[in-house]
């Protein structure tokens, strides 16, 4: 169920890094897309699971082997609940999203693509979302096939339809837009990639999880994958849900331990998935604070958080569009993005406009944000970049506009 609006100052005091000052003014931390800061809840329950439970999983008889193993499958099953996904056993760990799309670009890469086969993906992508596709291509002969960014940012679905045909084995693309902010309709292209291929549909969730509510039955991919650090969640942590059918299908990526069923001299079998996918000790505090995280965001609710993330961007857009010579990138409406709003302006180099805006508290990111097609794409070398989360108040996109303003003007 879905309250009001979010209790700002209330949610603020779970977040104990927020209250700092830089340069004696109140931080105000901008850079939610690369990062987002962690609630008390998830820190936590991190440090109860090591105070009290840890050891290694799935490999002891005793008392604290068997509580790691149950926080780190009950964080599995969680996650699968959160993303609604009929089976925990289609939840993979990894290491984050660059990891999971890694997986499956190496491993369904060996399963389902030769040479002259298609993999279509487009000018929006993070490189994780990328050079993993690139890298199969040199060593398979497979080709990549773009799909084209129009000029307001987003993906030209009407050119899809003729990226697609018998060679295509693999259509991957952002639910959300890092650099752009634009929210992609994946429903609509998942149901035109299988209308018009039989291709796996692969979904980098990294901007998406963290936002917008995600059903993976209902958006209709193949694979979705998302980081815990985005999400309120520890680094280093993130996970790859995908159809058990295709998880079966493919081979495993990594040797190493609890990945096997039988070693012999010269050959081995697998174990089932999830565990084919996960040789070695996993992380097993990040499954922990990644479950946490997901009872966090619940908590707060989607449908509030979306609707703070576009006020916020509401704001930001009608405050910065005033000052003289900006060039706001990604869709027009913010009802068409996540709270992510990348900026250049005439004359100005943007490392330096965040420095100085660094100067005044405030924390932004400068540069390609690991998707240099997309600053080719609208001729820039690089972007300003405020991104915005659950925490962040009306007040600090203000405190971001004015330091927009005195910054330009000194730049200039
Ligand atoms: N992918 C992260 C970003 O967009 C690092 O900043």
């Amino acid at each position: 169920m879905d309250a009001g609006p979010l209790n700002v100052d209330a949610l603020r005091r779970d977040f104990p890094i927020l209250h700092q000052t830089v340069d004696n003014r109140p931080l105000v931390y901008l850079d939610n897309a690369a990062s987002s800061q962690k609630p008390r809840q998830v820190i936590d329950a991190i440090t109860r699971y090591y105070l009290h439970d840890h050891a290694n999983v799935h490999r002891g008889v005793h008392e604290l082997a068997r509580r790691a193993t149950e926080a780190y499958e009950g964080s599995r099953e969680r996650i699968a609940r959160w993303i609604n996904a009929p089976d925990a056993r289609e939840v993979v760990w990894t290491r984050g999203t660059s990891e999971a799309l890694n997986l499956v670009a190496h491993s369904i890469g060996q399963a389902r693509v030769e040479s002259g086969d298609e993999i279509v993906i487009s000018e929006m992508e993070h490189h994780s979302n990328l050079v993993p596709w690139q890298l199969l291509a040199a060593r398979t002969g497979a080709r990549l096939r773009y799909l084209r960014l129009t000029d307001d940012g987003r993906l030209d679905l009407d050119a899809l339809a003729g990226l697609l045909g018998s060679r295509t084995r693999v259509v991957s693309l952002p639910h959300v837009s890092n650099a752009l902010g634009t929210v992609n309709p994946v429903r609509e292209i998942g149901a035109l990639v299988r209308e018009e291929s039989d291709a796996v549909f692969v979904v980098d969730g990294a901007q998406g999880a963290p936002h917008l509510r995600v059903d993976v039955q209902s958006l209709g991919c193949d694979f979705y994958a998302f980081s815990g650090h985005k999400m309120c969640g520890p680094t280093g942590m993130g996970a790859l849900w995908g159809r058990r059918a295709l998880f079966d299908e493919m081979p495993p990526w990594q040797g190493g331990g609890e990945m096997i069923e039988r070693v012999t001299p010269q050959r081995s079998s697998w174990a089932e998935v999830p565990h084919k996918f996960e040789a070695g000790t996993p992380n097993v505090a990040g499954a922990v604070g990644m479950g946490a995280a997901a009872d966090y965001l619940d908590a707060v609710g989607f449908e509030a958080l979306h609707r703070h993330e576009q006020a916020l961007t509401r704001t930001a857009i009608e405050g910065l569009s005033a000052i003289s010579g900006i060039r706001i990138l990604g869709p027009t409406d913010p009802r068409d993005r996540a709270g992510v709003v990348p900026f250049v302006v005439r004359r100005t180099d943007a490392q330096d406009l965040a420095t100085m805006l660094d100067a005044q508290g405030i924390a932004v990111r400068a540069g390609h944000h690991c998707a240099q097609l997309v600053v080719d794409r609208y001729g820039v070398s690089a972007t300003v970049r405020a991104s915005f989360y659950l925490y962040n108040t009306n007040e600090e996109v203000r405190r971001l506009v004015d330091g927009v303003r005195r910054a330009v003007r000194i730049l200039r």
